[in-house]
């Protein structure tokens, strides 16, 4: 299996909504990314339930939710009712994250468990058979268009080690500053999922780049 590409619509052009789910739907893109931010968790508010009903009404790929947001289990179940089919949630805002994870799963959705730049991949260990999915942060969550964390090359090495260990079905997705210099190195690393924003969007061509970014994960 190739890297998949999971645009991230916080960079999206929202005053040309549908065009924008419409060119993901018809690119090389395998996955949408819904980045979804209460203010609290993180410094920013990004958007909530009605544009994650608009873009799942005409996007015809996966929906990925990352959560960043406090005590996520209280929207777990309107998550699944929007359409998500991927749901991350923080290590860093979950008190009982075995529970968390049960939930996703039984709401019919693939768990993942998202991982703050500061917070090691070692605290993993008795839970990630649990888990579909790793996200690991590569930026501090909040915004789109920072400067990749180089450290966290490193940390999806070690994630990949004990995850063919103890649970080899787990996948590794990286979010933040994700561009066409880094791409191939974190293939390399063991990643399979790569996020991208502003390497999608800010350019003349989203679709030209999700290509580009697929291919330099081969
Ligand atoms: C940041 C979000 C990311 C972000 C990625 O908090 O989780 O998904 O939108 O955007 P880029 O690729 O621009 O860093
Ligand atoms: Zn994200």
């Amino acid at each position: 299996m190739g890297i998949l590409i999971a645009p991230s619509m916080l960079s999206a052009d929202f005053g040309k909504l549908a065009s924008e789910v419409e060119m993901v739907n018809n690119s090389e893109a395998d996955w949408f990314h819904l980045d979804i931010m209460d203010g609290l968790f993180v410094p920013n508010i990004s958007y909530g339930f009605p544009v994650v009903k608009a873009i799942a009404k005409s996007a015809r790929k996966p929906l990925d939710a990352h959560l960043m947001i406090q005590d996520p289990d209280r929207y777990i179940d309107e998550f699944a009712k929007a359409g998500v089919n991927y749901l991350s949630v923080h290590w860093e805002a979950c008190t009982h994250l075995h529970r968390t994870l049960e939930h996703i799963r039984s709401a019919g959705m693939k768990p993942g468990i998202a991982l703050n730049p500061h917070t090691p991949v070692n605290i993993l260990y008795d839970i990630l058979p649990e888990a579909h999915f790793v996200l690991i942060m590569s930026v501090n969550p909040g915004f789109g268009g920072q400067k990749f964390i180089e450290s966290s090359l490193g940390k999806i090495r070690k994630l990949k080690e004990i995850a063919s260990k103890i649970a080899p079905h787990c996948l590794i997705e990286v979010d933040g500053g994700v561009n066409m210099q880094n791409a191939p190195l974190l293939a390399e690393a063991g990643a399979d999922i790569l996020v991208a924003g502003n390497t999608i969007f800010s350019g003349p061509s989203p679709a030209d780049a999700i290509r580009e970014l697929k291919s330099l994960g081969k």
